[in-house]
């Protein structure tokens, strides 16, 4: 992982470049890094906000998997993400299905995960993950601020970005290398150890719909199981939002 790195100060986003750079032909293992971002993007069309201090950064991959597997990735880079910070900072991290990386309620790092494939093979996978390292989330969008943190505030103290992406990345590449050996329900195991989501009551939300119940699980396929008000049981995919009631 890290064998081919692109550096830049400045790039619209991580993700597009890696994209571009995957389409002609970059290797597995691919890293497209950036110290800011001016068009950084977040699930579901939201935009990232991405300034200086942060980790900004895209990872290509090629799993000879089917494409239905690939959302597995972001909970697999989630577990590596979670492991690094609670080793590296020491920090009592939790993630919330399926991708947001939390400490306490609020979020310091999102992982968006975008595929291209065939109908029966996944051509590549880039995993873009944006940490708010030594960044002043009281200086983002007022909308945003009360549900973000960023390392540097919860340590009182800056972090070397260097060092933990290299952190990362050797914990990612051993993840990632259980997930290609068939290793995911290992991997599951650990996610549900640091899940903040299990057990809670959520609100899904998908197609204009809200729907209610309890987070019971998360199935082999690492979807995610509501046991729904009225005793349904309803399968989330990663695509869809939740929202953990307390
Ligand atoms: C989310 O939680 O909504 C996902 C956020 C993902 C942000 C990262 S930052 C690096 C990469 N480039 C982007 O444009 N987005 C991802």
């Amino acid at each position: 992982m890290g064998h081919e790195v692109h550096y830049f100060k400045k790039v619209d986003s991580t993700n597009e470049v890696a994209k571009k750079l995957a389409e002609e032909g970059s290797p597995e293992g691919t890293l497209v890094v950036a110290e800011s971002q001016s068009r950084g993007r977040g699930r579901r069309g939201k935009k990232w906000v991405s300034p200086e201090g942060g980790v900004w950064m895209s990872m290509i991959l090629r799993p000879e998997i089917p494409p239905m597997n690939a959302p597995q990735l972001t909970l697999v880079t989630g577990v590596a993400v979670a492991e690094t910070l609670k080793s590296e900072c020491g920090l009592d991290v939790g993630i919330k299905w399926p991708n947001d990386i939390l400490i306490g309620d609020k979020k310091v790092c999102g992982i968006l995960t975008e595929v291209s494939a065939t109908v029966d093979m996944v051509d590549y996978v880039v995993v873009g993950i944006g940490i708010d390292l030594n960044v002043d989330v009281d200086l983002f969008p007022p909308e945003l601020r009360s549900g973000a943190t960023s390392l540097k505030m919860e340590l009182e103290r800056e972090i070397q970005s260097v060092k933990l992406v290299q952190k990362f990345l050797i914990n990612f590449e051993k993840t990632y290398g259980d997930f290609k050996e068939g290793k995911f329900p290992e991997i599951l195991k650990e996610w549900r150890i640091l899940s903040t989501t299990i057990g809670n009551y959520v609100e899904v939300h998908k197609r204009g719909r809200t729907l209610k119940g309890e987070a019971v699980g998360i199935n082999k396929d690492g979807v995610l199981i509501v046991e729904l008000d009225d005793g349904t049981l309803k399968k989330v995919l990663s695509g869809e939002c939740i929202h953990v009631k307390k």
